[in-house]
């Protein structure tokens, strides 16, 4: 195979144990569209994961992308402002050649996702693209516009016969969010399923790329010593938090209509949650990996008006210092509606009613503006049921206490308890780490350059199934409707700080929330 330029060759590679089982897929020739090619999402993330999967010679040898937006502009101008996005953002410095090689094979199609000339004019290039191949190529739609253009491009791409080829693989691929509400997701899932096949369909949730949370899956069904203890009989409760220092940025449009529950409980934390809780899969295949998942979700009862007071929290942040700086509350926000009852924070009590889990509260928590980044889920296991020792040792005995990192600084730790050295049993809890930085020598790619991959194979492992992203909404839904229908104001919490008071509540008496 031939070697990108810019690329070692292999007598070039070191020798290192550390990167052994490192590899690439093979991808078959595809050309990716992408709609809303020039969106924030397609500059900041889907240009550069494309760029370093050519930089590692991951894409397939024929590969071509489609850029189709409103605006009129020509193939040259689009291809300079691809360039421009991928020197910005790119995880690593571009190599010339590898870019050209990547430019070389742009094209932009401008118009109205709902006019049908952008269509025509859209198959004509695919149809372009083969004959210069000399061979089919399989086409993977990249639907990453506001969401209320997905049916509509949907219905067009069937109307112009481009949902499938004869000897190609057609693929769509579905940005978030998908529905706003439970009812939402079922009207897009419908609509979707009445042009595509289930199996063509690849909604995305980019947390399911990133390398840390597949780790979950290595880290609890490659290693015997954590299985056993996964259960209601050891596990004293499950801490999940997402929380970012920065605030909504420009995206007040969307984030006031979106809020904190649906912009990452829904989606992201929920996936978390399943991750942590499923039975083992049988195997890895897509379907085996997402029928467990969704046995999760359906073990959740879905919460009634009597509950959510007592099982959700929402709050918004005031002016306050995160990130180094003084910052101004949520509704001082430039876009952002006067009296704005939007939440910028979300926890929740889940509980998942099976065997495995019965009893073991799942806390999840989420929100802007907080002391810092940190991604984590947090596992306690039970305290030790007799403490022989003497008062003053027993003091440092704490619960064990299993942190896996997505974010920053990926990794696990255990809390474990140990002797403080001196002439005293005195005890104090430590960590035994294992840091994804240390232990492989390679940067982990972005989320979206293995989603990408995955699409443009084929493999939906990683993506959210119809039933999956329904069973999410059927646990947030009525959430998401009584918060809407109680007026505020809501509780506050200031900038840069753990989060309002209030999350407090959601606690059982003695379990605690871990420092952000
Ligand atoms: C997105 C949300 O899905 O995830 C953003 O819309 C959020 O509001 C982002 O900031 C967080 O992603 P990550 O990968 O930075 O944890």
């Amino acid at each position: 195979m031939a070697v990108a330029a810019g690329r070692p060759t292999e007598q070039e590679v070191p020798e290192n144990p550390l990167t052994v089982g490192l590899e690439r897929l093979p991808v078959a020739p595809t050309t990716l569209v992408i709609f809303g090619a020039t969106g924030d999402l397609a500059r900041r993330k889907l240009l550069p994961a494309l760029y370093n999967l050519a930089h590692e010679g991951a894409l397939p040898e024929r590969f071509f992308l489609v850029g189709v937006s409103r605006k009129e502009k020509e193939d040259e101008d689009y291809r300079g402002e691809c360039e421009e996005a991928i020197r910005r953002f790119s995880r690593r410095a571009p190599d010339e050649a590898v870019l050209k090689g990547l430019l070389d094979n742009v094209r932009y199609v401008p118009g109205t996702f709902d006019e049908d000339s952008v269509y025509t004019q859209l198959g004509e290039v695919l149809d372009g693209f083969e004959k210069e191949a000399g061979e089919p190529l399989n086409r993977a739609f990249y639907l990453s516009t506001a969401p209320s253009f997905f049916h509509v491009i949907v219905e067009k791409l069937g109307q112009s016969n481009l949902a499938s080829h004869e000897t190609a693989d057609v693929r769509l691929i579905i940005e978030k969010p998908f529905g706003t509400t439970l009812e939402e997701a079922r009207e897009l899932n419908r609509r979707v399923l009445a042009i595509f096949e289930e199996t063509q369909v690849f909604r995305i949730d980019h947390y399911l790329g990133k390398e840390t949370v597949q780790n979950l899956m290595a880290f609890r069904f490659a290693n015997g010593m954590f299985e056993p203890l996964w259960n209601r009989n050891y596990i004293d409760y499950v801490q999940i938090t997402a929380a970012e220092d920065l605030g909504i940025g420009t995206r007040a449009d969307y984030y006031d209509q979106a809020g904190a529950l649906r912009d990452l409980i829904q989606n992201h934390m929920l996936q978390l949650l399943c991750h942590v809780a499923m039975e083992p899969p049988v195997n890895f295949a897509a379907e085996e990996v997402r029928n467990e998942k969704v046995k999760v979700l359906q073990a959740i009862p879905e919460p009634t008006a009597a509950e959510i007071p007592k099982m959700a929290v929402r709050a918004q942040y005031t002016a306050g210092h995160a990130g180094g700086e003084d910052v101004p509350g949520y509704l001082e926000e430039p876009g952002v509606p006067p009296g704005s009852n939007t939440e910028t924070y979300a926890a929740l009590r889940l509980e998942v009613d099976n065997w495995r889990w019965a009893g073991v509260p799942f806390y999840l928590r989420t929100g802007k503006r907080l002391a810092r980044k940190v991604t984590e889920i947090a596992v306690t296991l039970k305290p030790v049921p007799h403490l022989a020792f003497s008062e003053g040792g027993s003091l440092g005995v704490q619960p064990n206490q299993l942190v896996l990192t997505l974010q920053p600084n990926e990794g696990v730790s255990l809390q474990l308890g140990a002797k403080i050295p001196g002439t005293r049993m005195k005890i104090r809890p430590v960590n035994m780490e294992f840091l994804y930085g240390t232990a492989f020598l390679s940067q982990s790619p972005e989320a979206y350059e293995r989603l990408i991959t995955d699409a443009m194979r084929g493999d939906a492992t990683l993506f959210t199934r119809n039933d999956e992203v329904e069973a999410q909404w059927r646990i947030c839904d009525p959430i998401v409707t009584a918060w809407e229908s109680t007026p505020g104001p809501l509780p506050t919490y200031e900038a840069g700080s753990q989060g309002p008071e209030e999350a407090n509540s959601l606690l059982r008496p003695g379990d605690r929330w871990r420092a952000i």
